[in-house]
């Protein structure tokens, strides 16, 4: 193996190290602490397990916690008179409804309804917006896009002229990491290239990348004679691409499966995120940071 990794575990240790450190403090200081509300509607097993995730990790850095439950059956009208008791709620300064909702609810409504001062995951239009003007607009990144700058800025790769090829164009991941790059300041100021399904010479442009980032969501995509020598590769897909039995727990388990040929990439790239254990666990770690940031914009 050549090529440096850069690990999402460990960047999640040292920053929710941080964020506790800073959580203590504030609570000294001010007799407050952070608190974040996760609302998800029904039972769906995946999203439980992220939910339960993001709520232990809230409690583990000192947060107020409130995990919120719903029936699959609860009425949009309901929903949308949840979230606006938790916008009028001064102890909560984060406020995550888990998607997907059911059929019968209007995510776009939903999304739109919590305030954009405590909607840590970034995806309200407002906070879109300010993403896009960047400098001192921006509130709250997404936090795929948000830990994905984080762990190239901790990992030490020069961004500032660099290359940066982004393959992938969704709302959460591809538009929003590509912005961020492209935008004034440190750990940006790159020249950015979105390809996609549609893109004639997906190769060709992957070839040039001084960072490649992939979010396509199709395992194995890019060959390693896609990647530059000396690259930085960051692997957001996770595909589920069958299961085994776990020696840890004896239990079946999800094989995962990252977007780049990973063992013959790491050959050739000076720098890789592994799948799992790359990008994934940064994602709830950049969660804690925007809800520790809405503390500190509301509490001055
Ligand atoms: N469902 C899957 N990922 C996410 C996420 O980051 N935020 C929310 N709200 N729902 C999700």
């Amino acid at each position: 193996m050549s090529a440096k990794l850069i690990k999402g575990t460990d960047i999640r240790e040292e920053i929710l190290e941080e964020v506790t450190k800073e959580v203590a403090e504030l609570k000294e200081k001010t007799g407050k602490v952070p608190g974040l509300v996760t609302i998800l509607v029904g039972e769906n097993p995946a999203s439980v397990s992220y939910v339960t995730l993001k709520i232990k990790t809230a409690h583990r850095v000192g947060f107020t916690e409130i995990q919120d439950n719903q029936s699959p059956d609860i009425s949009e009208e309901d929903l949308l008179a949840l979230i606006d008791k938790y916008n009028n709620d001064d102890t909560i300064n984060g406020i995550l409804v888990q998607l997907p909702l059911p059929k019968h609810i209007d995510d776009k409504k939903i999304l739109n309804a919590i305030d954009p001062d405590k909607d840590v995951d970034g995806f309200h239009p407002v906070n879109v917006g300010r993403l896009m003007i960047g400098g001192d607009e921006v509130k709250f990144a997404p936090c795929t896009p948000a830990g994905i700058q984080e762990m190239i800025v901790r990992a030490g790769v020069e961004t500032s002229g660099a290359e940066v090829v982004v393959v992938g164009r969704s709302n959460i991941v591809g538009k929003p990491i590509a912005n961020m790059m492209v935008q004034k300041g440190p750990g940006a100021n790159s020249t950015v290239t979105i390809v996609h399904t549609r893109t004639k010479d997906l190769a060709a442009h992957c070839k040039r990348a001084d960072i490649l980032i992939v979010a396509a969501g199709v395992p194995g995509l890019v060959k390693p004679e896609w990647i530059k020598p000396g690259a930085c590769v960051i692997d957001v897909g996770v595909n589920r691409v069958g299961t085994k039995i776990s020696e840890k727990t004896g239990k079946e388990v999800a094989v995962l499966r990252g977007d780049v040929d990973f063992d013959a990439a790491k050959e050739i790239a000076g720098s890789i995120t592994p799948v799992p254990g790359g990008v994934g666990p940064m994602t709830i770690t950049m969660l804690m940071v925007n809800t520790l940031k809405s503390f500190k914009f509301a509490n001055g």
